[in-house]
């Protein structure tokens, strides 16, 4: 397996491109579903949890063209609708080919995608959403079967899920009559599905708004589109420079996508400054400041952001309460936060209290899940000595050359095989 071995304390300056959004471009790849016509993307990033899907999609029969920041994508030959457990247990984001393939071949049979370490990540939202639409679901041996033509309804979501927004929409567009969904997540990934499936011929009003109305259309057209910026991979290179008081370019991306995580990191003096299609970031008079911590939907503070904010806070002077709202295990990286000597004190397993320290000491580090990972390679930027962070496959789902990015701005991190 592969790990990071990072020496920390480097200042990092200098310029970073910032990738096209993980949690844009899986929904947009399964979007292509609902077209005979090519879809082209740009702005890709070549994670693994992309690798994946595609896999996933060229087991259903999509053709798939991977060309250097641009994959091409042709539904016109889609031989199968049954979506494997190899696939989906590998990626949760695949089950989001239900809508689309409901949608437009009215059957699916998808496996459910299973739990997380960061949560029991349950689809109930999504299948009582399909059966309002008419659709008759049947869950068994692991999988969900759906068949039946959509027609629109109103749907109320009881609580705001991204997939469950994701899936809703995609099964709507090409269903009889028209749905109104209320209460729908409202995250830059969802705008800029809604984005593409419009450029594709999709009847969508109320974009941006808490009222959704999809009027149902025959056929849906290919079209060309670039992925929104990665506002998570944006946050991350953020608090990277916060951590070492350093002074960064973020290029590709916009501070309006991470307003939220801005505000928090201005408490601590970081200054941002949107320069055209970049963004300037500088902490060279950063001074660390404790900073409560509340995630929610957007636009709140995001919880994939929750990880990243806790290392910074373990280095701000004073007490910050951390509250996750969105998942209910999503501290896993606190244990190894503690033996790096952070202050932290698990009140509920959903809130933690984080005294901050003047300094964190290297050590060996295991990281449990993505943002958590992240997190941990982020302290340990900023702490004492060296740190080992083992099972960066997690990484590796969500960050696209991660350590040649932060090698280029001046950190000291390379990539390590160990046996374990
Ligand atoms: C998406 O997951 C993202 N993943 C997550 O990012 C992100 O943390 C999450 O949205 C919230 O923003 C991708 O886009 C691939 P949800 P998703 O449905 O859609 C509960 C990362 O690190 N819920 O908004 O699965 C659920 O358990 C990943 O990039 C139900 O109860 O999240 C959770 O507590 C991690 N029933 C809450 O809602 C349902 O049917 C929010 O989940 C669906 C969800």
């Amino acid at each position: 397996m592969y790990a990071y071995k990072i020496t920390g304390q480097k200042k990092l300056q200098g310029s970073v491109e910032i990738q096209g959004a993980k949690n844009a471009v899986l929904p947009i790849m399964a979007a292509a579903l609902l077209t005979d016509e090519p879809v082209e993307l740009t702005n890709i990033s070549y994670l693994s949890d992309v690798k994946v899907l595609s896999r996933l999609l060229e087991s259903l029969g999509m053709k798939i063209e991977a060309l250097p920041n641009k994959l091409i994508l042709r539904a016109d030959t889609i031989s199968s609708t049954h979506a494997d457990y190899e696939f989906v247990s590998k990626m949760r984001g695949s089950f989001w080919v239900l809508g689309p393939l409901l949608g437009r071949f009215h059957e699916a049979e998808v496996s459910l995608p299973g739990g997380c370490a960061i949560g029991t990540r349950p689809v109930d939202l999504y299948l009582v959403a399909l059966r309002e639409m008419g659709a008759d679901i049947k869950v068994e041996n692991g999988y969900v079967k759906a068949k039946g033509r959509l027609r629109g309804n109103e749907i109320f979501f009881p609580r705001v899920s991204v997939g469950a927004t994701h899936n809703t929409i995609m099964s709507a567009v090409l269903s009889e009559g028209t749905t109104v969904i209320h209460n729908p997540a409202l995250e830059p990934e969802v705008i800029d599905l809604l984005n593409v499936l419009v450029k594709m011929g999709a009847k969508i009003e109320g974009i941006g708004t808490k009222v959704l109305t999809v009027h149902g259309v025959e056929k849906l057209h290919g079209c060309t589109h670039k992925i929104v910026p990665d506002r998570i991979e944006s946050a991350t290179f953020a608090a990277a420079a916060a951590l070492t008081h350093g002074q960064i370019l973020m290029k590709n991306t916009n501070l309006n996508l991470m307003n939220a995580v801005a505000d928090a990191l201005r408490i601590s003096g970081v200054v941002f400054e949107q320069r055209g299609s970049d963004l300037w970031v500088d902490a060279s008079k950063a001074s660390l400041t404790a900073t409560p911590i509340t995630t929610c939907e957007y636009p709140g503070f995001p919880t994939d952001a929750q990880a990243l904010l806790t290392s910074v806070l373990a280095l701000s002077k004073g007490e910050s309460l951390v509250e996750e709202r969105i998942f209910e295990n999503r501290f896993m990286h606190i244990p190894e936060l503690q033996r790096m000597g952070a202050q932290v004190k698990i009140l509920t397993n959903q809130s933690v209290l984080i005294t901050g320290v003047e300094s964190l000491s290297g050590t060996t580090v295991m990281s449990s899940d993505l943002r958590g990972g992240v997190g941990l390679v982020l302290a340990a930027l900023a702490a004492k000595g060296e740190t080992i962070v083992k099972r960066i496959y997690h990484i590796d789902r969500g960050y696209f050359q991660l350590e040649e990015k932060l090698k280029a701005l001046g950190a000291d991190i390379e990539r390590i095989h160990l046996d374990d």
